[in-house]
């Protein structure tokens, strides 16, 4: 029975400050919510948007996670994280040759809270923070929620979605502070090299800016490209830089939200203090689960996951470059998203509805092929959709030919 309250609490009074107002909710989680709900009411849609690989929690995790309840380990922890997990976290960056100690890491609920802290603690009101774009769409919004201001930088026509020191320099102001990075990138699957994150890097000491390296993706590298965590380009480098990264991809553990940043001691606390304040620390049984993740030895496991993305996104690769319409600006040799082109299609209609954006493409694409991907408008790139190759492999196929046949029976608009 619906309470007098209730049925009025559609109503508001509440002023809402403009910071809340100028954020509007993820696209990315919009749209996965209307292919799941679509879902849910026995409509066979193909989810091609999710950022998450469809594989199970490993399992020492999960194991890790049990043995925490049934011991009753279920109490605030250190803000910073459990000693232990803060260890086990240094070591782990370390296998990609930098030099962190459990001082330096702080452990967050997943690698968003992570950023949101790394932010909060860098920026001053108005302080810029250079992003390359296409970007994961979360990115501008945690920038001006800490305050600072997202600046916007573009790669060169024809440079495969990456941008170089030239970009970067003709984008900086007195009020430059940061320059994230995201290698490998969500939306586009680039990695960047050795060398290039080197060239960006010089810059970022010649005029003393902070990186914020987001490095979630570190494990979904494919084929001859290799992940170089931008900490370890050099003392000067690692002293300038923090780290994200997180259990969230790797270990198929998005939703238990361990994050988190490795950073200069002092950087790292007043990261803690903000924690501190803010979520205490992250479930004490989720950092066992992740504790269980980072020392057990999963390799063998986790090649072959990363040998099945790898296999979805050659059948991903081959099946775009057989649809008309559809190209490639780049070649995604990381994460799980391939990055379409789908301008080629504008102009085309089908049963009356013309495409003349990449929004349009997604929402014909969902309600007449039933295969949800994600438009490139909120990733800064509008004649884009994202891919994600996440799905089960016939799954993947499916869609793929539904997204050939629904190119196929495009017609140039009357
Ligand atoms: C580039 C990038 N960074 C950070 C995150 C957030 O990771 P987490 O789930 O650990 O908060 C995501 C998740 O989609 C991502 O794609």
């Amino acid at each position: 029975m619906n309470s007098p309250t209730a049925a009025r609490m559609d109503r508001s009074s509440i002023r809402l400050a403009h910071r809340a107002t100028q954020v509007p909710p993820s696209a990315t989680a919009a749209l996965d919510a209307h292919a799941k709900s679509l879902i849910a009411d026995g409509v066979d849609v193909i989810n091609l948007t999710s950022g998450e690989p469809s594989f199970p929690t490993v399992e020492p995790a999960a194991r890790a996670a049990v043995s925490a309840i049934t011991e009753d380990f279920t109490r605030y922890t250190a803000a910073a994280g459990i000693p232990e997990l803060r260890a086990a976290v240094a070591t782990y960056l370390n296998r990609h040759n930098t030099a962190y100690e459990a001082a330096n890491v702080v452990v967050s609920a997943g690698a968003k809270q992570a950023l949101q802290y790394a932010f909060t603690v860098l920026l001053e009101p108005g302080d810029e923070v250079l992003i390359p774009a296409p970007y994961w769409v979360s990115y501008p919004h945690l920038v001006s929620l800490a305050g600072g201001r997202p600046i916007e930088v573009h790669p060169a026509p024809g440079n495969g979605l990456k941008i170089t020191p030239e970009q970067v320099r003709a984008a900086l102001t007195p009020r430059t502070r940061v320059l994230l990075l995201n290698s490998p990138a969500n939306p586009s699957g680039v990695v960047y090299s050795h060398d290039e994150l080197s060239e960006l890097a010089a810059l970022a000491v010649e005029y003393d800016l902070t990186i914020v390296s987001d490095e979630i993706c570190d494990h979904w590298v494919y084929g001859d490209a290799e992940f170089t965590s931008v900490a370890a380009l050099s003392p000067d480098v690692a002293q300038r830089t923090i780290t994200i990264g997180g259990v969230s991809k790797t270990f198929a553990m998005t939703g238990w939200r361990i994050g988190w940043t490795a950073a200069p001691v002092e950087v790292a606390k007043a990261i803690a203090a903000v924690q501190s304040h803010t979520a205490s620390a992250p479930s004490s049984i989720s950092q066992r689960a992740a504790l269980g993740a980072l020392t057990t030895d999963l390799d063998a496991e986790l090649a072959k996951r990363r040998d099945e993305l790898d296999e979805r996104r050659k059948t991903t690769l081959q099946a775009i470059a057989d649809i008309p319409g559809l190209s490639l600006d780049a070649d995604p040799q990381g994460a799980f998203f391939v990055f379409a082109n789908v301008s080629g299609t504008y102009g085309l209609q089908t049963e009356g509805r013309t495409i003349r954006t990449a929004a349009d493409f997604a929402e014909l694409l969902l309600s007449q092929a039933n295969v949800a991907v994600v438009p490139g408008a909120d990733f800064a790139a509008p004649d884009h959709v994202r891919i994600s190759y996440t799905v089960p492999a016939d799954r993947l196929a499916e869609a793929l030919s539904r997204i050939a046949r629904f190119t196929a029976a495009l017609s140039p608009a009357a």
